[in-house]
């Protein structure tokens, strides 16, 4: 299938969404280890094995390629919409979709902008793009995320963005199951519910260690 159609970009904006949705909950994972109250000791062992193994070494290039093709299929295919239809629906809430997903662009920009302040806070220590702040080596992720979410701005920012990624992720399963083909009546409920199920499970996860270092340290 060329891949330039208009079908073979959703394919691939969906296939790629759903290669980023199976990170999330390793990503959750290892992050709740932050709050284990072990002084670190857990996170940084489990962070220094995904540094070291040879697996997740090869998963971190395809975890950004994940991210570019869905992103830059995203801007595509919604650019496509729009053109489609540049007036708007009539009705706009008309159809029997929930309102939120109509607006899996603006969501999915959120979790963009969110994304690159989020690698400016860790990854970019990690890979010598910015310093990290004084008194913190630039590997030690344990001690930057006490610091980041002893600040309860930086807290409440970082759940506010988990809450549009939640709005995001909540139409996203369905909808990458509708676009690969995997919709059939009988299914759609369930299909929902998982999408729902997973989404609320992700947006409280993650919000839960800003909360918890920020509010109960
Ligand atoms: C409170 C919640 C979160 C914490 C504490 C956190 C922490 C971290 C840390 C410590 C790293 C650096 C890991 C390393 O490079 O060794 C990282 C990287 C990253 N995070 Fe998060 N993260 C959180 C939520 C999220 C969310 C919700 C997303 C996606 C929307 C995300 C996406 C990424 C990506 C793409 C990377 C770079 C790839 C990687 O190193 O794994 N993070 N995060």
């Amino acid at each position: 299938m060329p891949l330039n159609t208009s079908i073979a970009r959703k394919l691939l904006m969906a296939l790629a969404g759903l290669f980023l949705a199976l990170f999330l909950p390793v990503h959750l994972g290892l992050n709740l280890l932050l709050l284990k109250g072990d002084g670190g000791e857990s996170f940084t062992a489990a962070a220094e094995f995904m540094a070291t193994n040879p697996f997740i070494r090869i998963a971190e290039p395809a975890l950004f390629l994940g991210f570019l093709l869905h992103i830059l299929y995203g801007f595509m295919v919604s650019g496509m919409n729009r053109a489609a239809r540049p007036v708007g629906y009539e009705r706009p809430n008309a159809s029997q979709t929930s309102p939120l997903s109509k607006y899996m662009f603006q969501t999915g920009l959120v979790v963009l902008v969110f994304l690159a302040m989020h690698l400016a806070d860790f990854w970019f220590l990690k890979v010598g793009i910015l310093a990290p702040p004084e008194g913190i080596a630039r590997h030690d992720f344990y001690h930057r995320a006490l610091l980041l979410f002893s600040s309860p701005v930086s807290a409440l920012f970082y759940v506010g963005c988990f809450l549009f990624l939640g709005f995001h992720l909540n139409h996203a399963l369905q909808s990458a199951f509708q676009t690969i083909g995997l919709n059939h009546s009988r299914y759609t409920p369930a299909v929902k519910l998982l999408g729902s199920a997973y989404a609320v499970l992700m947006t409280a996860g993650f919000s839960l260690i800003p909360l918890r270092l920020a509010f109960f340290p």
